[in-house]
């Protein structure tokens, strides 16, 4: 019956999802302040078309957060549906090979910023949602929080979180925000990193120099940051701030079995990166390094002169974006302040150092014993034809942690991206194929779930 209802108004599913996905939702363009808010109004309205009794945009100090909720009985189990509506900066826009506002569909594939992370993805809630009240399938309470703030650390969603305990009240937290291994082998996302983002300034002379003229004879605060970088890991691939690893929980033997066990093909892998060679921490592999390793990574670095042909300049100051992807029991402040501490320790006396914190999160481990989580895997039984394996993805949604944490509920990840849907990179896409069997299994899960 979903299945019917599914195919005959898929067009219109999509066409919606397009509208949604031309809206240049960036969290974090302060131009695009509009068009975030655009979405936000999008989501809200077709919500309402859906047929929930109450939906609202939550003002934040930054962007708005919707909300929305049927309850059909109170004494029947909530599902808690989280999401997003911001999407990450298109930016290099010259390696889109369509614009990135402007959806094509192309081998099956749906290519636009947002279209998996987390438009797409959020929109498969919203007509599951839909297909259960107009087959009068709906088994039990739903409420809807999809925000705009998660490509930008979710600055403001703890504290509306904390406020509002009440309202978010629920048996569970639904999100797909995730990936599965391949449309082959069906997965859910067990395990989730946390994060620390930082940016350090390396100050220099106190202003550019010329480069024949000073060069050779002061600190170039750019060479001295890159060595700064490179001091941070060691020929083995380890981070090298004391104290990085204190708290990182060594899986056993088994189940990093276990975890081994699941498809992976390193040639493809290789392939689909272009490149010839891995690498990594020494003594783990690539699922392991990806799932349960703690990581240091330049996100960006720039100064100097950066602009067409040359100009030969000593410069001033050296910047860098820097992150860290933590796994469970790390805490994210502990490591902003270990980082902090050891960054400014290894700095040579020739430059002046400033390290800023921006934001993070902490890892999150979900149960697979849970009501919901055995209802996610029978869902995907149903619709897929098979178990789905329980993986750990490097990626982080810290509020998952979060709602843990202030409101004690447990998150089941049902996402249904593959990681090579190139999220936060040029041409994003996602399968129509993925979209439409996202959907299906949203809505066996909700059987599921009601029934147990
Ligand atoms: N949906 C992603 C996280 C993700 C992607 C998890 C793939 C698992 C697999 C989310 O939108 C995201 O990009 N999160 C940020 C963190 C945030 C604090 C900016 C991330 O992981 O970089
Ligand atoms: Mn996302
Ligand atoms: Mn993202």
């Amino acid at each position: 019956m979903v299945k019917e209802y599914i195919e005959s108004n898929k067009q219109r599913f999509l066409d919606e999802l397009f509208e949604l996905l031309r809206i240049p939702s960036v969290s974090a363009d302060s131009k695009k302040k509009n068009d975030v808010r655009n979405a936000a109004e999008f989501i809200k309205e077709k919500l309402v078309a859906a047929g929930v009794d109450k939906v609202e945009l939550c003002e934040t100090p930054g962007h708005p957060i919707v909300f929305a909720e049927k309850i059909i009985d109170p004494l029947m189990p909530t599902v808690l549906v989280y999401g997003h509506y911001d999407v990450q900066p298109p930016d290099p826009l010259d390696l889109w090979h369509s614009p990135p506002f402007e959806p094509v569909v192309k081998d099956g594939k749906i290519y636009a910023r947002g279209s998996c992370d987390d438009k797409g993805q959020v929109y498969m809630h919203v007509k599951a949602f839909e297909a259960m009240t107009k087959l009068k399938l709906l088994s039990c309470n739903i409420k809807f929080m999809i925000e705009g703030e998660e490509e930008v650390g979710s600055e403001h969603l703890g504290t509306f979180v904390a406020a509002n305990k009440e309202k978010l009240k629920a048996d569970v937290i639904l999100i797909s925000d995730t990936a599965i291994i391949s449309l082959d082998t069906p997965s859910i996302t067990v395990g989730l990193r946390g994060l620390s983002y930082m940016e350090v300034e390396v100050t220099g002379p106190n202003r550019d120099l010329h480069s024949g003229v000073y060069g050779g004879a002061v600190a170039n605060p750019i060479n001295v940051l890159s060595k700064m970088i490179t001091s941070m890991h060691d020929e083995n691939g380890h981070v090298t701030i004391p104290g990085f690893y204190d708290k990182v929980v060594e899986l056993s033997t088994s189940d990093r079995e276990a975890m081994n066990k699941a498809p992976f093909n390193l040639d493809a892998y290789k392939k689909e990166l272009g490149m010839d060679e891995i690498q990594g921490e020494k003594g783990y592999t690539t699922l392991e390094r990806t799932g349960i390793r703690p990581t240091l990574d330049v996100n960006g670095i720039w100064g100097g002169y950066t602009g067409e042909g040359t100009k030969t300049v000593l410069p001033s100051k050296a910047y860098a974006k820097i992150s860290m992807r933590l796994v469970p029991n790390q805490d994210n402040k502990d490591i902003t302040e270990l980082f902090t501490k050891h960054f400014l320790s290894i700095a040579p006396k020739s430059v002046k150092v400033k390290v800023t914190a921006l934001h993070g999160g902490q890892a999150a481990i979900t149960p697979t014993d849970s009501k919901a989580f055995k209802a996610a895997s029978a869902a995907f039984e149903e619709v897929w034809g098979k178990r789905p394996i329980p993986t750990r993805d490097g990626g982080s949604i810290p509020i998952v942690a979060l709602f843990k944490k202030e409101l004690g509920l447990d998150t089941v990840l049902m996402g249904f991206g593959l990681d090579s849907d190139a999220l936060h990179s040029p041409n994003e896409h996602y399968g129509i194929k993925n979209f439409v069997l996202g959907i299906e299994t949203i809505t066996a899960f909700y059987k599921h779930f009601s029934k147990a």
